[in-house]
């Protein structure tokens, strides 16, 4: 089977190594790729977004199956092109995308068939958003721009002044351009959060081990919202009694209500939880895998990731077992100096052997070029280190272990990943 992966980040070269471990596959294509990615498959030139391009690359080089894994290219329809000339793909379409890509379809569908989440209202106007947090007065809030938003549409006002000014930045300055033009002001929720990938074909849905996240900049969840800076998995707080409620109260329940809204939603469905007191409630649904989730799932996926995609695109899911090892997994993500603001490209990364990897540790690369035979910085997330292990300490001392070798000039990367995790291991 000849491959073809859109994207050019962590969660991508996460995926091709992955992919590449099975007999089945025989060669990968990756658009566009970036330096790490391209010691393990052939990186094309081609934009994630370019419909027209993507489709006659995989009509010459005649590929049999795409995985679309990035959110704006399924947002914008790519699944649907490459389908329509008859290439099989893993991802939704751009119907089922909408999940993600609009925060106003996910919240309704969740209103209309009883998905826990927080509380809503949507609005088209700044005045009357306005009007509504003064009267309701509780702080925090959280106002969230309808679309895509590069995971910064979120802003937990802490005060009416902080919401005020997000309200006006995404209604009135268009910080996040047509994003903005509608916002959600939505309940504050509380409790640990889990994110939840799962396979799925429409009918049958598996999920994947759990994970955590660590979204902002520095430690101590301090600092600015980023792609992500690291991540643990199975995340300790997520229990197997509350899988079940999930599965029950929220899993089943989605792929049935996208069902019957006429969108059955193919490829990973991202779930983004937060363990209330009241149980656990959806903060946010992804149309496809997390990244860096994916960088500490896929490791201890036991399963043939190539036999699961393919059932999927076939709507077999039901006859695949998906299995993962009993492990912990981590990651840390080394940023470039400044990210998520501004920042250098171009600094020599060292410590990286010909293949772009090291001792010990698997290094997805995120934000690389190859360049004569140098591994150079070309993005904010450069690249990440992963790792697993018998228990959580060891997983997480080992990935941190591969910066002993791999750095880069002024790099920074958040020294507490999975220390959360390991509060509630211990206080188990
Ligand atoms: P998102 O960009 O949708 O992933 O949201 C970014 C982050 O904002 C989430 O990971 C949560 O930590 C936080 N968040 C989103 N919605 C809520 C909410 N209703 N209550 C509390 N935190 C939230
Ligand atoms: N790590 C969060 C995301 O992929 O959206």
């Amino acid at each position: 089977m000849k491959i073809l992966v859109i994207g050019k980040g962590g969660r991508e070269h996460a995926i091709i190594r992955a992919l590449k471990k099975s007999n089945k596959v025989t060669k990968i294509f990756c658009a566009p790729g970036n330096g790490g990615i391209s010691c393990d498959a052939i990186n094309v030139p081609i934009n994630e977004m370019d419909k027209e391009g993507m489709k006659s690359f995989a009509k010459n080089e005649k590929i049999d199956f795409v995985v679309v894994a990035p959110d704006n290219p399924l947002a914008d329809g790519m699944v649907d092109a490459l389908e329509s000339i008859g290439i099989p793909c893993f991802g939704p379409n751009k119907k089922a995308a909408q999940i993600e890509s609009s925060k106003v379809f996910s919240k309704k569908l969740m209103k209309k068939y009883n998905i826990p989440t927080g509380d809503y209202e949507v609005f088209d106007n700044a005045d009357n958003a306005i009007d509504y947090i003064k009267n309701q007065n509780k702080y925090p809030t959280v106002i969230k721009a309808d679309g895509l938003a590069l995971g910064k549409g979120v802003i937990i006002a802490k005060n009416f002044e902080e919401a005020n000014e997000a309200v006006k930045d995404m209604m009135i300055n268009h910080k996040f351009g047509e994003s903005g033009n509608k916002i959600i002001v939505e309940e504050f929720l509380s409790g640990p959060e889990v994110s939840v990938l799962c396979f799925t074909d429409g009918k049958t849905i598996k999920p994947m081990v759990s994970s955590m996240d660590h979204k902002r900049a520095l430690d101590g969840d301090k600092g600015l919202n980023t792609g992500g800076m690291g991540a643990i998995a199975p995340n300790p707080a997520y229990t197997n009694e509350i899988e079940q409620e999930c599965m029950k109260n929220i899993f089943i329940p989605t792929i049935e209500a996208m069902e019957k809204e006429g969108c059955p939603f193919s490829g990973c469905l991202y779930f983004g939880l937060m363990l209330t007191d009241d149980g656990p409630k959806v903060i946010e649904y992804n149309c496809r895998f997390g990244d860096p989730e994916t960088q500490v799932v896929l490791p201890l996926l036991e399963t043939d990731l190539f036999t699961i995609m393919e059932a999927i695109s076939k709507k077999e899911l039901e006859k695949v077992e998906v299995k993962f090892t009993n492990k912990y997994s981590a990651c840390v993500v080394l940023a470039s100096p400044g990210y998520p603001e501004s920042y250098p490209k171009g600094i020599t990364i060292n410590g990286l052997n010909k293949d772009g990897q090291t001792d010990d540790v698997t290094i997805y690369h995120a934000g690389t070029i190859l360049e004569n035979g140098e591994f150079k910085t070309s993005g904010g997330r450069v690249l990440c280190t992963s790792a697993t292990g018998s228990t959580l300490n060891e997983a997480i001392a080992k990935a941190y272990s591969g910066f002993n070798k791999v750095n880069f000039n002024n790099a920074h990367y958040r020294k507490d990943i999975g220390k959360k995790a390991l509060e509630i291991l211990n206080d188990k």
